[in-house]
């Protein structure tokens, strides 16, 4: 998939209400990355919904969307250009943002799209979703964004986080001490090791997790994309080595993503 397949008229048209360019069409230079970020986020959803059936509607949900950008682009690829049957829902707690997203789908003619102003994690979905997704929710957001996954048995769930505060605060007395005492390093640390517990979490509740940059590095540093998908449990041996290595994280670094919590609640409810 390239931009260039795309009409580029229309493109130009939903970055222009979007606000991904200016009233006369020209990027916003300062959003040049986002178009890229955007872009290669939309491969991994096509690749996705590629798997999914052709016979019924795929509902995909944008968790901590802002200003929707990356849905508005993905809704245009699948209904127009790939002319599948698409819902978009699109979450986030920041009135104004889902308020411009709600005027533009309007100007834009998209009666599939819906935007709800709430917080992620307390959001109850109408429709079971194939896809849930978050492009840099802030810190914790992402932890909600996978839970409402795994809560509504998502098929796919694709998260690219950006700060990760929560877990860099929590991490205390652990052996590498030495390395975090720079606070690059820590933050990197961070980084990893709430991704990389996710990634635990969602492999003992049955999914294949990948862990890569999805962009390249120089449209940001936050561009490591935490893939899943859902195939079904995993035998008790394998799911106790999983759980294993992630006790291992949580006692070595004194760390636990807000995740655990939340499915926690989760399970309470169930
Ligand atoms: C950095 S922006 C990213 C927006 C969009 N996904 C993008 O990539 O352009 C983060 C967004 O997360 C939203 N957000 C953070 N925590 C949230 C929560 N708990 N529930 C809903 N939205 C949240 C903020 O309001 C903000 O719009």
């Amino acid at each position: 998939m390239d931009t260039m397949k795309f009409d580029e008229t229309v493109l130009r048209k939903i970055y222009k209400v979007i606000g991904l360019s200016n009233p006369d069409g020209e990027t916003y230079k300062e959003r040049e990355r986002k178009h890229r970020q955007i872009f290669d986020f939309l491969r991994h959803l096509e690749k996705a919904v590629g798997t999914l059936s052709k016979h019924r509607e795929i509902v995909l949900v944008d968790c901590a969307c802002g200003k929707g950008y990356l849905s508005f682009i993905s809704n245009y690829y699948f209904s127009v250009m790939q002319k599948r049957k698409v819902k978009f829902i699109c979450i986030d707690y920041n009135a104004h943002v889902i308020e411009a997203s709600r005027k533009a789908a309007e100007i834009l003619g998209l009666n599939n799209m819906s935007f709800i102003c709430a917080d992620i994690a307390k959001v109850n979905l109408e429709f079971r979703p194939d896809i849930v997704y978050s492009l840099h929710a802030c810190d914790t957001a992402t932890d909600m964004a996978i839970a409402k996954g795994i809560a509504e048995d998502a098929t796919y769930i694709m998260t690219v986080s950006c700060c990760q505060h929560t877990v860099r605060k929590t991490m205390k007395k652990h052996p590498l001490g030495a390395v975090t005492q720079h606070g690059v390093y820590r933050e990197r640390l961070g980084d990893m090791l709430a991704d990389t517990m996710r990634a635990l979490i969602l492999e003992s509740r049955g999914y294949k997790v990948r862990i890569f940059e999805y962009v390249s590095m120089t449209e940001t540093p936050k561009n490591v994309m935490v893939r899943a998908v859902k195939t079904g449990t995993s035998s008790p041996r394998k799911r106790s080595e999983i759980l294993k290595r992630y006790s291992d994280l949580e006692s070595v670094f004194n760390t636990t993503p807000k995740l655990d919590e939340l499915l926690e609640t989760i399970k309470d409810r169930e």
